[in-house]
């Protein structure tokens, strides 16, 4: 059957539903790139103003992550595991979550991006420590999966080819937030990672890509039926990211942040993040309830044995793990800045997507794809939202090896921070799960 994207285009226009053929074909030609970005990003917008069923957007999907490599983990069985977040500040949850899985039983290969706009990324942030190598051959990645149950890797090959390309041009045409075209965007790469068990930590709030509940329940309600759709089991936790997650905001800072936590200091928002979406994925990987997962996997944090696994992990990947036993051996930032308060009363807000941008200021992120990372840099958070502040109290503490980014950053963190006469009302860690 021939197709021509006039018709397509036309046809979800009108409200229509494509078959999966004409998916298919719109996949298949815009990766190969006889279907031109104009057409595409028409039919985007008419998929933007339209939506998409069910069909449309497990197909959509699935197109989208066989339109190049795939990982083949079906050596693994049942006990492949990934975790995916939509992205927040000073997220370092798969650090923790990683080799707790894996030391309950669980095979986590994963994939990892880099620093995103005024998020962080999982592979800068491991880059910090000496040594780690993050671009393993497959055999090596599977191997080292095999023996220990856990590697993680920058994002290699030829994965989802059609996502790229389409993430591009929804950049520029207005057509990012279109619950189904982040589902199939977000859901075609977990796919094509091949994991068996998927937990999404869907971020809520000023830090994160969908503001409200509502409208992150929509998003990941969608990408729970989507992936399971097409075969994996799923579960989505739904995390506030009003505030950034944790006390440390870069690299180096975020991996030792981790690295605490697994040696048992376990209290705030950052530990009981990283349990839950620990304790949703052992509970898929070893098809029991998440209430015991959540005792094994704290278990498994008080006895060091999920530290002993992260050190495992980083060493078989080349890291020099002295600096995990000693995090004092992490090189410390030429230039430490306390913001100090103008004013006294509750911290009634924190934006953290400025809190992000102060630390991409700072050195800790790109402002441009070819920026290198000040591993080093970033901002360690005093006080959070509800706590009591005094003038001239450090809200945070700015580090860097570039004294001129402290003003615009010292700026930018003031303008983060609301203060108010009354303590505000705590929102929840934990808005809910989607299973
Ligand atoms: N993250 C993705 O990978 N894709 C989207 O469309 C949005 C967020």
């Amino acid at each position: 059957m021939s197709y021509r994207m006039y018709d397509l285009i036309r046809k979800k226009r009108d409200g229509g539903e494509l078959t999966d053929g004409e998916i298919e074909y719109f996949i298949d030609g815009f990766t190969n790139g006889s279907i031109p970005d104009y057409q595409a990003s028409a039919l985007l917008m008419a998929i933007f103003y339209r939506g998409m069923t069910e069909r449309e957007t497990v197909t959509l999907t699935g197109c989208m992550a066989r339109s190049g490599d795939t990982v083949d983990l079906s050596r693994f069985g049942e006990l492949s595991a990934d975790k995916h977040s939509t992205g927040g500040v000073g997220d370092k949850t798969t650090l923790i979550v990683a080799p707790v899985v894996a030391a309950l039983g669980g095979k986590m290969a994963k994939m990892s991006g880099r620093g995103l706009g005024h998020t962080g990324g999982t592979v800068d942030k491991l880059e910090s420590i000496p040594g780690y190598k993050t671009d393993l051959s497959p055999a090596d990645f599977l191997g080292q999966v095999e023996k220990i149950g856990v590697a993680v890797i920058g994002q290699s090959g030829n994965l989802t080819p059609a996502d790229k390309k389409l993430y591009a041009l929804r950049d520029v045409t207005a057509t990012v937030d279109s619950i189904p075209l982040i589902t199939s965007s977000i859901m075609s790469k977990k796919l094509a990672a091949g994991s068996h068990n998927i937990v999404l930590d869907v971020k809520v709030g000023s830090g994160a890509f969908m503001k409200t509940p509502e409208a992150a329940e929509e998003l990941a309600r969608e990408m729970v039926k989507i992936g399971k759709g097409c075969g994996r089991r799923v579960r989505a936790v739904l995390s506030n990211m009003d505030v950034p997650l944790g006390a440390a905001v870069g690299n180096s800072l975020e991996v030792i942040e981790a690295v605490n936590i697994l040696k048992g200091a376990d209290s705030g928002d950052l530990y009981e993040v990283s349990v839950i979406l620990a304790s949703q994925l052992v509970s898929m990987v070893r098809g029991i309830a998440a209430s015991e997962a959540e005792r094994e996997v704290r278990g498994a944090i008080r006895s060091g044995a999920a530290f002993e696994k992260m050190k495992e992990w980083i060493a078989s990947q080349g890291g020099d793990v002295r600096y995990l036993d000693d995090v004092s051996l992490f090189p410390a930032a030429a230039h430490v800045k306390d913001v100090l308060s103008p004013s006294a009363g509750f911290i009634v807000s924190t934006d953290a997507e400025k809190i992000g941008k102060a630390s991409v200021k700072l050195g800790a992120g790109r402002a441009s794809k070819e920026d290198t990372i000040d591993h080093a840099a970033g901002i360690l958070i005093r006080k959070k939202t509800g706590d009591r502040i005094e003038v001239g109290d450090a809200i945070c503490t700015l580090l860097t090896n570039d004294a001129s980014a402290l003003p615009g950053a010292e700026e930018e963190v003031l303008s983060a921070v609301g203060v108010g006469e009354a303590a505000p009302e705590a929102g929840p860690l934990i808005y809910g799960i989607v299973s």
